[in-house]
């Protein structure tokens, strides 16, 4: 293969670290896939936007459809659920792989990926959509695999995780809290996402549907976020030895008629402080699993940023790029979008 060709959809903070480290690195890259990993095109919205890497003129274009058709690897870095679940189908169609960090689209459509990228015999791989930078999805998908997952406990928002540990650390409002994450530039302008647990749940189904071999979309995510958690609960806590979290709670289930049930949550929790996640400050995100046969782990990490974000990316390009250059897929592209509905249980 002379090179493998990779197309950039979207060129924000994360995607200017990618096309920076692509661009940076390509020697050291191109050994490590046996091939050139080559920048082919960066498609973006306003072609003029500041951007904290210079990406080479002659590669940007706002032409994202025809770009997908001149790529072995396609990274959607755009976000939301149009247009990138086209320009992802539309990419695949072309015979293309796909890296994404869309964990909204992957909540709300992540079978309908997979039949894709099974049907088109390519692969998908999206680590930075859960945990930013975190080896996370990667572990339960291939490293567990032969293992049986009970129960997965995830501090997976960095910005809920950052406001409810200044609250229990200082005294501080929810209001005021928030504030300071918004200062820090952890939260939005418009901080619902996150606080409301939306952010969570998405994240919460995609782990879910790793842990168990089945398919949660968000909708059967239980969601409830951190607005209602007040300075003085937070004190009630703190005062039994407790802190407040907002976890993403995937576990088995047994119902009341024996069947074997997966329940999907995501809510403030108290938990004792001598808990490996009670531990777990600022912006960081944490997750927690319980298997049979290898106990109990723990994913630590930085959930986001630019660079952190970009590590999980690249990682993703990487193994798609050695599969193509091997003429292979990545382990259970087929099998993953065979995998049967398991019955949701009560919350
Ligand atoms: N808003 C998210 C967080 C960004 O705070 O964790 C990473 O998905």
């Amino acid at each position: 293969m002379d090179a493998v060709r990779v197309a950039l959809l979207g060129c924000g903070v994360v995607g200017s670290e990618v096309a920076r480290l692509l661009t940076e690195h390509a020697g050291e890259l191109a050994q490590r896939v046996g091939a050139p990993v080559q920048l082919a095109g960066v498609a973006v919205r306003n072609p003029d936007a500041p951007r904290n890497f210079a990406v080479d003129p002659g590669l940007i274009t706002t032409d994202a459809q025809e770009l997908v058709k001149r790529a072995d690897v396609v990274v959607e870095l755009m976000g939301g659920i149009e247009p990138a679940r086209t320009l992802i189908l539309d990419a695949m169609a072309s015979g293309a792989s796909v890296v994404t960090a869309n964990k909204a689209l992957l909540g709300q459509d992540g079978p309908r990926l997979y039949a894709a990228a099974a049907e088109q015999g390519v692969d998908l791989y999206y680590e930075a959509s859960v945990a930013g930078g975190i080896p996370l999805l990667r572990p339960l998908r291939e490293s567990l695999a032969g293992d049986r997952i009970n129960r997965v406990l995830g501090i997976v928002n960095g910005t809920t995780n950052y406001v409810l540990d200044q609250m229990h650390r200082t005294g501080a409002e929810f209001d005021a809290a928030v504030a300071s994450a918004q200062a820090l530039g952890y939260a939005e302008a418009d901080p619902t996402a996150d606080v409301e647990g939306f952010d969570a749940a998405s994240k919460a189904a995609i782990l879910a549907s790793l842990a168990f071999h089945t398919r949660v979309s968000v909708d059967d995510v239980y969601r409830e976020g951190i607005t209602g958690v007040t300075a003085s609960t937070v004190a009630s806590a703190k005062a039994m030895g407790a802190v407040i979290k907002l976890l993403a709670i995937c576990e088995r289930v047994t119902a009341a008629d024996g069947t074997e049930r997966v329940s999907v949550r995501v809510h403030p929790a108290l938990l004792p402080e001598s808990h490996p996640l009670a531990g777990v400050r600022d912006a960081f995100n944490a997750v927690f699993v319980e298997a049979d046969a290898a106990g109990e782990l723990m994913f630590y990490g930085q959930g986001a940023g630019g660079a952190p974000t970009a590590s999980a990316v690249l990682g993703d390009v990487i193994t798609a790029a050695r599969n193509r250059v091997a003429g292979s897929l990545g382990p259970g592209e087929s099998a993953y979008a065979q995998l049967p509905v398991r019955p949701m249980g009560e919350v």
